[in-house]
């Protein structure tokens, strides 16, 4: 019998079972779960009650008969965790080192992906940040932000562009009074002119990237559940897809380590791709 705590839906992961969800995470999604089995067994509880399975075994033959069932286990295992001006150090630095240099090779083109995305408060602050910048000089500048992340779940949340006032607490007033639009039920809404700039899409990290070249990539407080080397091989992928002159930032609690690293070192979580 696998329901280990009696009147609960909780059910204990046998460790082959166990062993094959970490594998086959860690090895499709790069997402490390070999320290993390209460973690699991807590997130996929549920899945297990509603789908009406009794055990790991039925759950695991059922996910890998049936792709379409990926995305809900996905939801569950990732950790969409994100709030607005977190790291605010980015924004600054994107704003008061990475346009002007943009601006001062007479370039009006601005690409940035925020690989990662989560529930959007990430590329929505980053198109407010541009926006703030660029001041009146936006509307010459065409400015994109591709925003991916494999949570479709989180993906969903981040297109609706709505988050509860207490969100807000970190945002600047004045950036709440010209990017956020309060809705009747007391919820605030990111303005139509920041979320046009932001395309989402789902995207695995761990899958070959598109040919697409950006001048800012963020992937911050993502490769921290990512073993060294999954993290090392997707920096070198980002690298192949940053402009000459373009940056890399990472989250703080994130490192990459000196002596593999293709980009230089700025200042923590900040890297420079110069070649010439
Ligand atoms: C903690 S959130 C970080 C959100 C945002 N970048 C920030 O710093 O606030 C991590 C996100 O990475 C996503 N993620 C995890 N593994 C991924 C993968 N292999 N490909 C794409 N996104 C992934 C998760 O779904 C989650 O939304």
């Amino acid at each position: 019998m696998d329901f280990s705590e009696s009147g609960s839906n909780f059910v204990r992961l046998k460790d082959d079972e166990f062993d094959y969800i970490v594998k086959f995470v860690g090895g499709r999604y790069g997402i490390d779960l070999s320290q993390k089995r209460k973690l699991i067994e807590a997130r996929l509880a549920s899945e297990l009650k509603n789908n009406g399975f009794k055990s790991y075994e039925q759950y695991i033959s059922m996910l890998q008969s049936n792709p379409a069932a990926i995305d809900s286990f996905l939801n569950k295992i990732t950790t969409n965790y994100s709030y607005f001006n977190r790291e605010m150090e980015h924004y600054d630095f994107l704003m008061r080192a990475v346009i002007p240099e943009i601006a001062a090779r007479k370039k009006n083109t601005l690409s940035i992906w925020s690989a990662g995305c989560s529930t959007g408060e990430e590329p929505y602050n980053i198109a407010m940040a541009v926006d703030s910048a660029l001041g009146i000089k936006r509307s010459s500048w065409s400015v994109s932000i591709t925003a991916t992340d494999v949570s479709t779940r989180a993906l969903t949340a981040a297109r609706k562009a709505e988050y509860p006032e207490s969100e807000l607490s970190s945002m600047a007033p004045d950036w709440v009074k010209n990017y956020m639009t309060k809705l009747p039920n007391g919820n605030y809404q990111v303005c139509d002119n920041i979320r046009r700039v932001v395309a989402f899409s789902q995207f695995n990290l761990m899958d070959p990237f598109p040919p697409h070249m950006y001048d800012v990539i963020f992937c911050r407080n993502v490769m921290i559940y990512f073993k060294q080397a999954t993290s090392q091989a997707i920096i070198n992928k980002f690298y192949q897809r940053t402009n000459e002159g373009g940056y890399l930032f990472i989250g703080h609690s994130e490192s990459i380590s000196h002596s593999d690293n293709p980009y230089k070192y700025v200042k923590p979580s900040i890297f420079h791709k110069v070649t010439k």
